[in-house]
């Protein structure tokens, strides 16, 4: 595997890469990686014939008062594991690389990324849009691969793809779990261990809360019932808990199409998101 740090030994790579007509699939992380982003690569894998994974810890997606500083970052170990499992180029640039002096354009993606996520983090989708998009031009993938344990991030790139007419498949892979249903997240390493152990509320309530709404209960009532099972659990807040429509986000009062439950809570000091898809009966 080599690892890349400048753009134009990048495209030579790639260029040497694609000489007998393969197909490359792009896996972009910040790094810190987990069995969640491993499923990403080892799905990529199976569907091109080339892997690239990037780290990148994007300053432009964190806002102020985020744990930009103490995002973990861990490339040795993160490198070894991507070595393992095959992936040809490991492109790593340096943040002046990626932003050079005087840089000055950024991708907003409107609609879905308001609301949820973008509501309580201002300008966070701006920075992923924009970062994602410099990504596919400097890889040029077949296919690109995110998790939807970052649902609403899915759907605003997946918009973005289709709005600049990039020429290239985006691929949803399912949410990966730890065996008590906890998301994996890079984030769940700055849990204490009481923390950790009431995080496993978390998906129980949105679990319990969508077999209410398959059920027919009414929205707005188990939207309330699962913020309050949240809190209960020993969280100190909840941003959002969100039925949405499961394509463009926009919420819903009634389950009367394909849908996600979606919610962001606090515990400690660290800030979880997950979701689930809702199907009406
Ligand atoms: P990061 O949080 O490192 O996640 C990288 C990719 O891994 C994303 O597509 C994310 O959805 C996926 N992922 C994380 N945890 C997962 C899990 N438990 N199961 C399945 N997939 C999971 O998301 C980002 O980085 C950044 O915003 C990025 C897209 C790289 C732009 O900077």
């Amino acid at each position: 595997m080599q690892i890349i740090r400048q753009l134009n030994t990048l495209k030579k790579a790639i260029s040497d890469l694609r000489s007998n007509g393969s197909t490359v699939a792009l896996v972009p992380t910040m790094g810190a990686l987990h069995a969640g982003h491993m499923q990403l690569v080892h799905d990529a894998a199976k569907q091109a014939n080339h892997v690239i994974a990037s780290i990148f810890v994007n300053p432009t997606q964190f806002g102020e008062g985020e744990d930009l500083d103490a995002y973990p970052r861990q490339e040795e170990a993160d490198a070894k594991l991507l070595r393992e499992a095959g992936v040809a180029i490991l492109w790593a640039p340096t943040a002046e690389e990626m932003y050079p002096h005087g840089y000055a354009t950024s991708i907003s993606v409107s609609g879905v990324s308001m609301g949820l996520c973008g509501g309580s983090r201002p300008g966070h989708f701006d920075g992923v849009a924009t970062v994602v998009s410099k990504l596919f031009n400097q890889v040029e993938p077949d296919i690109a691969l995110f998790g939807e344990k970052d649902y609403q991030q899915l759907a605003v790139l997946r918009r973005m793809v289709r709005d600049l007419d990039f020429t290239l498949d985006i691929i949803g892979v399912p949410t990966v779990r730890d065996h008590d249903g906890l998301a994996l997240s890079s984030r769940n390493a700055y849990l204490s261990a009481q923390d950790r152990a009431a995080a496993t509320h978390f998906p129980k309530a949105l679990r319990e809360g969508i077999a209410k709404l398959e059920d027919g209960a009414d929205v707005a009532t188990t939207l309330r019932e699962i913020e309050a099972q949240i809190l209960a659990a020993g969280f100190k807040s909840v941003d959002y808990v969100s039925l949405c429509d499961a394509d463009n986000l926009r919420e819903l009062n009634r389950l009367d199409r394909p849908a996600r439950l979606l919610s962001a809570a606090r515990i400690g000091a660290t800030r979880l998101i997950d979701n689930m898809a809702v199907n009406p009966s």
